[in-house]
């Protein structure tokens, strides 16, 4: 039987909590499908870095590079300076796994109740693709004269030809994987295929202003473009796009930007989905491995309680499985989320479900 070698870092907050229900399901999706998931557990989050002054051993990379995904509940703890952690273990693992492409579907499950006036699950359904290893994360900058009235201080949006290809490259494959194979994500919808409709890529940036970062952005958008006649493309300013994804989800399908603006606008997305309970995103190396998390963070009040939302967790998981190869699964994990959605839960909020963490693991692993 094949076995898959899943590297399980719950984290800070709780991470653990979202963790264990995700695994309940991912494991029996995988009964179900005839694949083994096989897990080893790792510390890294706030206890640790409390306990032992470490944030993430120095091998850690190395050591995580052994497995085929790592599943991440999250990273953020109370008595630690903001910054550190997120640094040290989040970031550090994007680079150093090289997960270059950090992918977030902003898809509004049924049942699942949107901020955005008269707008339902066939308007919110699209993926964001962030570049997720270069920009203004790469931490080039300084500080001078700090103290002094003429401090300054600089930060730069930096990227190469090659950070950008990829990640567009990435994105334009992404849109006709999306609309030709099986998707845990609907893609187009029958209607649309049936009125010749293609995929479409929307490049999110800052052309008016960003002049020299997303001209670099723009020409390779239009470049490769050109190998991919059967894409539709467009352009949208960063500011437009957030005006867009409120009034219009409707018009997006695939939208490609940079680490900044993606992290960005799917926060904006996440909220039109249902909220951070619900919102899930893989940090993608396609050569290397990969690493999945909900994007909503520790939840630090919630910890314990057994009242925070797992469904980001698995939904994640799906995604892990996705990219995995075992899109079947991914699938059936996708479909179960929808029924308990669509049928049972009260809202998609820590402490509002109407069931405790663990009943929502339960009801979507028996509704596999
Ligand atoms: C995210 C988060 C991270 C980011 C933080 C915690 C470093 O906001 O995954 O979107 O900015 O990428
Ligand atoms: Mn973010």
């Amino acid at each position: 039987m094949k076995t898959y070698n899943i590297a399980i870092l719950p984290g800070d907050g709780t991470g653990p909590e979202v963790v264990r229900e995700g695994m309940k399901v991912l494991q029996a999706a995988a009964a179900r499908s005839g694949f083994k998931l096989a897990a080893e557990t790792y510390d890294f989050g706030g206890d640790r870095y409390l306990a032992t002054g470490e944030v993430l051993p120095e091998n850690a990379a190395d050591e995580l590079r052994r497995f085929d995904a790592i599943y991440l509940g999250a990273i953020g703890h109370p008595e630690v300076r903001p910054g550190i952690l997120e640094k040290g273990i989040l970031l550090r693992l994007r680079f150093d796994l090289d997960q270059y492409i950090n992918l977030r579907p902003v898809v509004l499950y049924p049942g699942v109740e949107t901020p955005l006036k008269d707008k339902g699950p066939e308007d919110i359904d699209y993926v964001v693709v962030r570049e997720n290893t270069g920009g203004l994360y790469t931490g080039i900058g300084g500080i001078s004269m700090q103290g002094t009235p003429h401090e300054i201080a600089v930060q730069s949006m930096v990227y190469n030809r090659h950070q950008v290809e990829r990640c567009i490259r990435y994105a334009f494959d992404y849109v006709r994987r999306r609309h030709t194979a099986a998707s845990p994500w609907r893609g187009l919808s029958d209607a649309d295929r049936e009125a010749g409709k293609i995929g479409q890529l929307t490049l999110c940036g800052k052309t008016n202003v960003l002049t020299y970062a997303f001209d670099l952005w723009e020409r390779v958008f239009y470049e490769v473009a050109a190998e991919y006649p059967e894409v539709k493309t467009d352009y949208c300013h960063v500011d437009a796009t957030c005006m867009w994804m409120v009034k219009n989800p409707e018009w997006f399908d695939v939208i490609v930007t940079c680490n900044m603006f993606g992290d960005i606008i799917t926060d904006l997305g996440a909220i039109t989905q249902g909220g951070m309970g619900i919102a899930a995103g893989g940090n993608i190396n396609p050569e290397g491995v990969g690493m999945f998390e909900p994007i909503g963070g520790s939840a630090p009040k919630y910890t314990g309680k057994g009242v925070i939302n797992p469904l980001a967790a698995i939904c994640c998981g799906a995604m892990m499985l996705d990219e995995l190869g075992e899109t079947e699964a991914a699938m059936r994990v996708i479909e179960s989320v929808k029924r308990i959605t669509a049928s049972k839960l009260k809202s998609m909020s820590a402490g509002r479900m109407g069931y405790s963490t663990s009943q929502v693991g339960d009801m979507v692993a028996e509704s596999l």
